[in-house]
């Protein structure tokens, strides 16, 4: 970094132009107190009116403003990874057996399957649940649930740049406790015949839960955006932690799958892979060139944190990133 640093060599010279425009667009977000916390887990609903947004370049600059070491759940941000994981396991091949890359246009959590009655795409509840089992009923099978449970996590981790993630028990329990449809869809699943052979439904659905509560900060989460950007190759350590096949795969299916029943109307504003969760991460890739995650819970009718995205498309407004 210090010798690209002394050579003006980074993959956004003028940094600090690139800063004073996040700013601008930060304060500007700030104001909007639009959307309301996600209600249907109670964990989530208390949750302060938190707005902070971190940047991650591919080559390790870094910028912070607001709320970016709180912690939160990653929620749905756990089903890239998941997906990237069992791509890098099984390949995506075999993955896409029992999951589609097609648009659901339907809710997150919606009861539907597509004309093969699988999964649409891995993005939404149905298919991250089935990911969530092909990583622990087909990868190495003597492995126990905490062993599952530690390599994706290890694997956050080591696109975060190895810091260390954390585990919300109480988001964990209360999600669960809240999982009616989870539970349904997973059952519907299960008669259609959807999961592997061997599958343990119950278990599967369990270890989705456990991998929405893993807990991180937009600071750290922003630098795993960065790997993803990157070709799989951590910034910070240079540690190679997806292949650029796994990372092409996963951002392909943020950009069709990445906002629910939003991302037809992303793409065509935003034109980027991203990312939501309901517990208001936007985890936002600019391809090879920065990892962005906005953290803001209230959320707008799709289960998108209002601030990100509204961050999001004046982003694009201000720099001319669309691809197209
Ligand atoms: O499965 C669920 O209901 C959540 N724990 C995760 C879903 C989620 O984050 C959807 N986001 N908008």
């Amino acid at each position: 970094i210090m010798r690209k640093f002394s050579e003006r060599q980074f993959v956004i010279p003028n940094f600090e132009k690139f800063v004073k425009a996040i700013e601008e667009i930060y304060w500007n977000c700030k104001s909007n107190t639009a959307g309301s916390n996600a209600s249907y887990i109670p964990q989530l609903a208390n949750v302060a009116d938190h707005w902070g947004v971190s940047v991650c370049t591919v080559d390790g600059q870094r910028f912070s403003i607001g709320d970016t070491e709180v912690g939160f759940s990653i929620q749905s941000c756990s089903k890239p990874l998941t997906y990237a994981l069992a791509c890098e396991y099984l390949s995506p091949e075999v993955v896409h057996k029992f999951v589609g890359q097609e648009p659901s246009g339907r809710m997150f959590n919606e009861m539907v399957l597509d004309h093969n009655n699988q999964p649409h795409n891995p993005m939404i509840n149905a298919g991250a649940i089935v990911t969530a089992s092909l990583v622990y009923t087909l990868i190495d099978g003597k492995r126990s649930m905490a062993e599952k449970f530690d390599m994706v996590k290890t694997m956050m981790e080591s696109a975060g740049g190895n810091e260390r993630f954390g585990f919300d028990n109480s988001i964990y329990h209360s999600e669960k406790e809240a999982a009616d449809r989870n539970f349904a869809l997973g059952y519907f699943m299960k008669e259609k015949k959807v999961f592997p052979a061997k599958t343990n439904m119950l278990e599967s659905l369990d270890f989705y839960f456990q991998l929405c509560s893993i807990v991180t900060s937009a600071n750290t989460f922003s630098v795993v955006g960065a790997t993803l950007a990157n070709g799989g190759v951590c910034p910070l350590t240079d540690e190679k932690v997806f292949k650029v096949e796994t990372c092409r795969d996963v951002l392909s299916l943020m950009h069709s799958c990445g906002l629910y029943n939003y991302s037809g109307q992303f793409a065509f504003n935003v034109g980027l892979p991203a990312k939501s969760g309901v517990s208001g991460i936007i985890m936002l890739i600019i391809p090879n060139l920065a990892g962005i995650v906005c953290y803001s819970p209230k959320l707008d009718d799709f289960g998108n944190s209002v601030r990100g995205v509204q961050f999001c498309e004046e982003l694009l407004k201000t720099y001319a990133i669309h691809p197209y």
